[in-house]
């Protein structure tokens, strides 16, 4: 039987943050959770929005402002989730942006690549250790079928490039990294015989506020006619971070999509990746360029290591910020 709702257990007595909740799949995710039992943190950028969705999702929730443009907002955000709660049994990377109105973030980052995936590194490094506290937890990173438009490996430059506002490979190239970051944590995760795992989703094509940023010209029709085609509706295409963050049939180090129509629509299935995204060399450059940028080091060892016998013994501590 194709895996839908009805196959989330209960979620009492677990707590997860969902950054982007304020809107689209991550409301739609963060509603399914509380529905379930869970209690809810929903990051968002703006108190108000953040507001009228709890008002939405019900059950037990609480807002939490995090601006991932910012890495200020990302550590103040850490800190509060820090003093507030004592564990974190499920932490989805959602939100997202696609060519959005500025070029770059507050820290100079290309806006894609800040926003998507340096905001989200340097989240989890920052709350990693509350997870590996809560046994069976999982860390979700959402990634996208455009991953297979972030051509050619990501350094400094493209990292803090002015002109990536309106440009799909910079899109692409932030999604990429999103696959490349939650194989590399798993990864290392394993390594260090940490129990929390790491797995990334994508929900094939859904009619969100995603869609409202400025395209380049050329794109326009081409988006147009694949949402009007291939789309699936948001509850629809929160479905796979949803079987990531609850189904523990499903392994660290999967990628789930929709199963349908060139994995645009569908129940959710293991999904495929770009050979980029596989490039396991690549994804420990990333890795390492992450942490450089950000100044978040996670206290796990390089991937494939062999696995460090006092790692075992204190798996991942406080990290620096
Ligand atoms: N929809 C699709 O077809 C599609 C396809 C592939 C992948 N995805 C991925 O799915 C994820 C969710 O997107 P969506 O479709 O649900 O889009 P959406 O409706 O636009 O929602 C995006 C969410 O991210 C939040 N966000 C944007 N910038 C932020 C920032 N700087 N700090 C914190 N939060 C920020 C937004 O907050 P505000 O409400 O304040 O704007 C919103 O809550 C994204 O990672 C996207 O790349 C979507």
């Amino acid at each position: 039987m194709a895996w839908s709702t009805a196959h989330i257990h209960d979620q009492r007595g677990r707590t997860a943050l969902i950054t982007g909740a304020s809107a689209g799949i991550g409301l739609e995710t963060a509603r399914e959770l509380a529905a379930r039992g869970a209690h809810v943190v929903l990051a968002c950028r703006d108190r108000a929005r953040g507001r009228a969705a709890a008002h939405r999702v019900g059950g037990s929730n609480e807002v939490l402002r995090l601006d991932l443009a910012s890495l200020d907002s990302v550590r103040e955000a850490a800190a509060e989730v820090r003093g507030r709660h004592g564990r974190l049994d499920l932490l989805i990377n959602n939100a997202g942006v696609m060519f959005p109105p500025y070029a770059r973030t507050q820290d100079g980052f290309e806006a894609h690549f800040g926003v998507n995936h340096l905001g989200h590194f340097a989240l989890t490094g920052l709350l990693l250790d509350l997870m590996t506290q809560a046994p069976g937890s999982r860390v979700v990173t959402v990634s996208s079928l455009a991953h297979r438009a972030g051509l050619g490996r990501c350094g400094e430059r493209e990292a803090r490039a002015a002109d990536g506002r309106r440009s799909l490979t910079a899109y692409g190239r932030s999604k990429l990294a999103n696959l490349m970051f939650a194989r590399e944590l798993q990864h290392r995760l394993a390594s260090a015989r940490v129990p929390t795992v790491s797995l990334s989703a994508h929900p094939g094509l859904s009619p969100t506020g995603l869609w409202h940023g400025d395209p380049p010209a050329l794109l326009r029709p081409v988006a147009a006619a694949a949402l009007k085609g291939l789309a699936q509706p948001v509850d629809r295409a929160a479905l796979p971070s949803l079987r990531a963050a609850t189904d523990h049939r499903v392994p660290g180090g999967a990628h789930l999509g929709p199963g349908e129509r060139f994995e645009s629509r569908g129940a959710p299935r293991p999904a495929r990746s770009s050979r980029a995204a596989r490039d396991v060399a690549a994804q420990a450059e990333l890795w390492d360029l992450s942490q450089k940028l950000t100044g978040v080091s996670y206290s796990l060892g390089p991937a494939h290591a062999a696995a460090d016998p006092a790692a075992a013994v204190c798996p991942v501590r406080g990290v620096a910020g």
